[in-house]
């Protein structure tokens, strides 16, 4: 076995809503708003592409998701050869750690961001440089200042996961004029589709000028498809020519595919929901006691307190299961019915 696996542990999920019901003897149901999922689920169309193709179980899919490919690059006006999907963004991390780093190189990325970045360094025999946050956000500054001659990969994430916080398109194109072209910077923007700020970054227009930036979106947030493992990048053709080597053959299933392809067409569903969102999103940060909150352009708030335990406990009170963090609860937004009941929580919390 490789000696660094000694280092981690295998992903452990938060209890099922069962078991919380034991634990804490809570009666009544219990919403788990604990991963990010869009609880208002995928378009209908999904759920018929489905059905339609439901006889072709027993192929195969098609090798490389093509005609995904063809939907997503006429979607983002990319070359089909610059995409190249993984079941779920989990599963593009993954290979693209497995093609790029080998013992001894070093990653740099932030403290309190998506853990699959770390891990897969750490699997790698790769070094890991995790800078502090700055205003509860990506200090990209600390983040350029941290790049030397090992690096061989840097990690952003934007929105960033747990946070919910952001960095600009000016920022993000002042970061990439300064970062070694020969450095690849990963942009991970898997809550995109929830993002109102305008001044959000329009990582394809960079990517025009940097080749050395690369694009990860997913299927699992806001299209609702989490249950169906579908992610992708979109990077240089050179690069997604070398981790397409990786790629296991067949690693998007046949009904991912198709039901990825419909969620996608239907884009006044997703107009719809992601509305809903940003309103439900709204109601959280109309309170006072939003300035515990960190800004969130996503579907989820971080919280912060030094009560992380009791915050949790009230919230799983009201049938709320959420995620604990060392500084604070990260929520995901629910439905009115269970925001209101969060909202009320959140009201009269001592922080
Ligand atoms: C920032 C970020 N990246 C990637 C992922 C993995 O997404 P997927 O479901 O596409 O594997 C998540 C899931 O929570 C995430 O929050």
């Amino acid at each position: 076995m490789k000696e660094q696996l000694n280092q981690l542990s295998a992903y452990e999920p938060g209890l099922s809503p069962r078991a919380l019901k034991e634990k804490y003897g809570i009666e009544g149901e219990l919403f788990k708003l604990a991963s990010n999922e869009n609880l208002y689920g995928p378009s209908p169309k999904v759920k018929e592409a489905i059905k339609d193709h439901l006889d072709e179980l027993y192929y195969y899919p098609e090798t490389g998701s093509p005609l995904l490919k063809q939907a997503i690059s006429k979607h983002l006006n990319v070359a089909p050869s610059r995409i190249l999907f993984g079941a779920g963004l989990d599963e593009v991390i993954l290979m693209i750690s497995r093609a790029v780093l080998t013992p001894g190189d070093t990653i740099v990325t932030s403290e309190a961001t998506f853990g699959q970045y770390y891990h897969n360094a750490i699997v790698e025999a790769a070094n890991v440089v995790q800078v502090p946050l700055k205003d509860g956000g990506f200090d990209l500054e600390g983040i350029i200042n941290s790049i030397d001659n090992d690096t061989k990969l840097v990690w952003l994430c934007n929105p960033n996961n747990p946070t919910g916080t952001y960095f600009s398109h000016e920022d993000l194109e002042d970061f990439m004029a300064r970062v070694p072209s020969h450095v690849p910077v990963i942009i991970d923007e898997a809550y995109f589709e929830f993002v109102t700020a305008e001044d959000f970054p329009d990582t394809l227009a960079i990517q025009q000028q940097y080749d050395n930036a690369f694009l990860l979106r997913t299927f699992s947030k806001a299209y609702g498809l989490a249950g169906l493992r579908v992610g992708y990048v979109v990077a240089s053709e050179q690069a997604i020519t070398k981790w397409n080597i990786i790629r296991p053959p067949f690693n998007v299933t046949r009904l991912s595919e198709y039901a990825a392809v419909a969620a996608l067409e239907d884009q006044d569903y997703l107009h719809e929901v992601t509305q809903k969102n940003s309103e439900q999103r709204q109601r959280f940060y109309d309170i006072p006691q939003s300035k515990h909150f960190l800004p969130s352009q996503t579907n989820f708030i971080f919280v912060k307190t030094d009560r992380v335990n009791d915050l949790y406990e009230a919230l799983l009170n009201v049938g709320c299961i959420t995620r604990p963090f060392p500084t604070g609860v990260r929520i995901t937004i629910g439905f009115e019915e269970q925001n209101d009941k969060m909202l009320d929580v959140l009201r009269h919390f001592n922080y």
